[in-house]
């Protein structure tokens, strides 16, 4: 029941038309009997929307794509780890100040290390856009040895020079030897699920083989993992735990993460249609 003491909160971005977050998160506030409601604001100038959340007193945001770069300048507080990233995907408003904060990286640390402890593990990731970028960061402030794979040289050399990680064309890759291989393209997702950046051959049992796509669940690359005896973590793993985060650091209570799990297998049971990174 809505009333006049009700917290908002939203996914900020554009577009949002597809965001999964607002069925999520109002499940996850029912299921405890927190007053608050969660939903979608298509915004382009996040100077703008950063400046209405103050104003309207909006207690929280995810902050997705094209904003989790742009947005930093207009917060008055970082948390280190989002600083370091240079990407906030979270906004905590308190009081009308607003701290940023990065939970795509702490929820790959968690989708992964509830499997695997990843200090010392050679770890190879697949693309280097915003997401290899977060999680790159994540596995190395664990202690892992990290490989960025890109299909750009340019792009991927970059990306590896400030992770201090080493660097392979995906054109180039001729064996996996890693113990952890993340997916973070686009590669693979509905409608174009037949596609994988890996040859099913490269795939040896010894792998864990995350994908962050969710939309399919089972990935062309997660199928052939599975095939090859891999142990796979697929996206919704990730999407759930960077959205736990979220919801503890506003309310400060426990994510009900299996209630929060179910609302997305019922929207990914009924699909419409899905954006890769959206939140
Ligand atoms: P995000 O912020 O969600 O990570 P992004 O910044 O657009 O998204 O990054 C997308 C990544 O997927 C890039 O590394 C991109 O490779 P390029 O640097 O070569 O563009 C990679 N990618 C997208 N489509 C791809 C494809 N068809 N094959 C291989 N890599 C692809």
């Amino acid at each position: 029941m809505m009333n006049a003491a009700t917290q908002v909160f939203a996914v900020i971005g554009n577009p949002v038309g597809h965001s999964l977050s607002p069925v999520m998160f109002n499940r996850a506030f029912s299921e405890i009997g927190y007053n608050g409601v969660y939903v979608a604001f298509q915004v382009a100038d996040i100077q703008q929307g950063m400046a209405a959340m103050r104003s309207l007193g909006i207690r929280g945001a995810s902050i997705t794509i094209p904003h989790k770069v742009s947005i930093q300048k207009f917060l008055d507080e970082q948390d280190i780890l989002a600083e370091n990233i240079g990407a906030v995907n979270t906004v905590i408003n308190t009081d009308g100040k607003l701290k940023g904060y990065n939970s795509d990286c702490l929820g790959a640390l968690t989708a992964i290390e509830k499997v695997t402890p990843l200090k010392g593990k050679r770890v190879a990731i697949i693309g280097s856009g915003g997401a290899a970028r977060a999680i790159g960061f994540g596995v190395t402030s664990r202690g892992s040895e990290l490989t960025l794979i890109n299909r750009t040289a340019s792009t991927g050399e970059k990306l590896a020079a400030a992770l201090d990680a080493d660097f392979i064309p995906l054109s180039e890759m001729q064996s996996l030897p890693y113990d952890i291989l993340i997916q973070t393209t686009s590669v693979g997702m509905t409608p174009h699920i037949h596609r994988s950046p890996v040859p099913a051959g490269f795939l040896t049992a010894d792998l864990l083989v995350m994908d962050i796509v969710y939309a399919p669940l089972k990935t062309q690359l997660l199928k052939d993992a599975e095939k090859a005896g891999c142990r796979t973590i697929n996206g919704l793993s990730m999407f759930v735990h960077q959205a736990a985060f979220q919801f503890e650091l506003w309310t400060q209570n426990p994510a009900p993460l299996e209630a929060m799990k179910q609302s997305l297998l019922d929207c990914l049971d009924n699909p419409v249609s899905f954006t890769h990174g959206d939140s």
